[in-house]
């Protein structure tokens, strides 16, 4: 079986060209889920005794949390590429850093720190990259302040600077938007507290920090739409092995949904039903998807999912999927410019908040491709039927680029993409995986032999 985590990673690449193929086939596994990796070794550090972490994600953006972690004075070992042991110091073990913490391109690393830097006894900042430094902190720095927290921002965006000592209390917090970041940066603050954090969500949104709470002795309950961390409490290392990422394989199930030929079977996936949104998207969009359910891994479900050649038709995607799959929406954009008949986004606003503006990014770059989309502001209409060749900017988004290159399967010419180096934030390996399955992406060596 392939497993692209697993090493002969090529480096990142400026841009790549992806050409449309006839067949996808063959079984793999995708690297590890980058929200739970995070959560893994934020709480691994925090805990008493030693984490053993398998199917850690070496992207980017994890190793960022890694590394500010350990500038925090936390031990780790790297046994393998994929395993991670954490040498846990305890709740009020980590030391000041001497430098700001640079969380690249990962609003998850910067959003989670946030919360959980707002208890400790040192001051701290956070930066990041580029596309970070653009990205609304407000919607942490709030409620972290009604806890007690002091956090200084640049006009609501990094770098953040964060006031230690300070007595954080309870809160009780209604989310005014469906965000596990803002959910998470609270229960992790939860941990310095000295009364209960209870949040309520606006519609569920995933549930990786409750679960691995949980699992490090710390019950996190649920009460309809409330989700409540009662009191404050040590952690107990765990054993935790990260299933593969959903939002990563989510590109290999529509490159195997678009080509004409062939059966793709991805192995050791999550399959939280918080996460599985693109799922219930795709089987309403008439996608061939069987999902076989099988184990519990460190507290999370754990599965396979087959995937045939489909012929998808647009659909009116329910709002409330929306924060179930809102990863998965490049991914959607580029399906429902595929699929027969008119596909209707709504109620996803928030994707003007990633990495980049998803819903101006696809749509623009969907426009190039020939593709009939009316943008709005919280979703697109879109009238599918067919794309042709061309370039397209992926804006730094992984996303995004990884979406036109699978778009390109079905496309009527190669599809070129620039700006791709941030790929390796959440799949490294993504080409070699893609094209060990039937896609045909190879780098695009000429931007950089032109100098350009
Ligand atoms: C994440 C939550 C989501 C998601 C991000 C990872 C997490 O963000 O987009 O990639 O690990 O908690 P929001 O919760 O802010 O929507």
């Amino acid at each position: 079986m392939r497993n692209s985590g697993q090493g002969g990673v090529l480096p990142p690449v400026d841009s790549f060209v992806s050409a449309p193929v006839v067949r996808v086939d063959g079984q793999v596994r995708v690297p590890g889920d980058k929200s739970i990796s995070h959560r893994a070794v934020m709480l691994g550090a925090l805990a008493k005794g030693t984490t053993e972490i398998t199917g850690f994600l070496p992207g980017e953006d994890c190793l960022a949390t890694l590394a500010a972690l350990s500038t925090m004075g936390v031990k780790f070992e790297r046994p393998g590429e994929t395993a991670v042991e954490i040498y846990g110091c305890g709740l009020n073990g980590l030391t000041a850093p001497k430098i700001p913490l640079d969380m690249g391109n990962s609003g998850t690393a910067m959003r989670l720190l946030c919360g959980l830097l707002a208890g400790q006894k040192f001051d701290s900042v956070l930066t990041g990259d580029a596309s970070l430094v653009r990205r609304p902190m407000n919607r942490v720095a709030d409620p972290l302040r009604t806890m007690g927290a002091e956090i200084a921002t640049d006009n609501g965006y990094p770098p953040l600077a964060i006031t230690g000592n300070q007595r954080l209390h309870a809160i009780d917090y209604i989310m005014p938007v469906a965000s596990a970041q803002v959910k998470s940066a609270l229960l992790f603050a939860g941990l310095y507290a000295t009364g209960p954090v209870r949040i309520t969500e606006p519609a569920v949104t995933r549930d990786h920090t409750e679960r691995m709470l949980t699992l490090f002795g710390l019950p996190v309950q649920r009460e309809k739409n409330h989700v409540i961390l009662p009191a404050a409490g040590p952690l107990t290392a765990a054993r935790i092995d990260v299933p593969g990422d959903l939002s990563s394989a989510a590109f290999l199930i529509l490159a195997a949904c678009l080509a004409k030929e062939g059966e793709l079977v991805v192995e050791h996936v999550g399959l939280n039903p918080t996460r599985t949104g693109i799922l219930r998207i795709l089987e309403l969009m008439q996608a061939n998807i069987e999902v076989q359910a099988q184990t519990d891994s460190g507290g999370e479900p754990v599965g396979r999912i087959i995937v045939r050649p489909s012929r998808l038709k647009g659909a009116d995607i329910p709002p409330e999927i929306v924060p179930l799959a809102i990863d998965e929406f490049p991914l959607v954009f580029v399906a429902a410019a595929l699929a027969e008949g008119e596909t209707v986004i709504r109620g996803a606003g928030e994707l003007r908040h990633k990495e980049s503006d998803r819903i101006r990014v696809m749509a623009k770059g969907l426009t190039t491709l020939g593709a009939e989309i009316e943008e709005r502001a919280d979703g697109a209409v879109i009238r599918g039927g067919k794309l042709s060749g061309g370039t397209i900017d992926s804006g730094g988004d992984h996303r995004v680029a990884m979406a036109f290159a699978v778009g390109a399967i079905s496309a009527e010419g190669p599809i070129r993409i620039t700006d791709t180096k941030n790929v390796a934030t959440s799949f490294p390996g993504f080409v070699e995986t893609a094209c060990s399955v039937g896609m045909n992406i190879r780098a695009d060596r000429s931007l950089s032999m032109d100098g350009g």
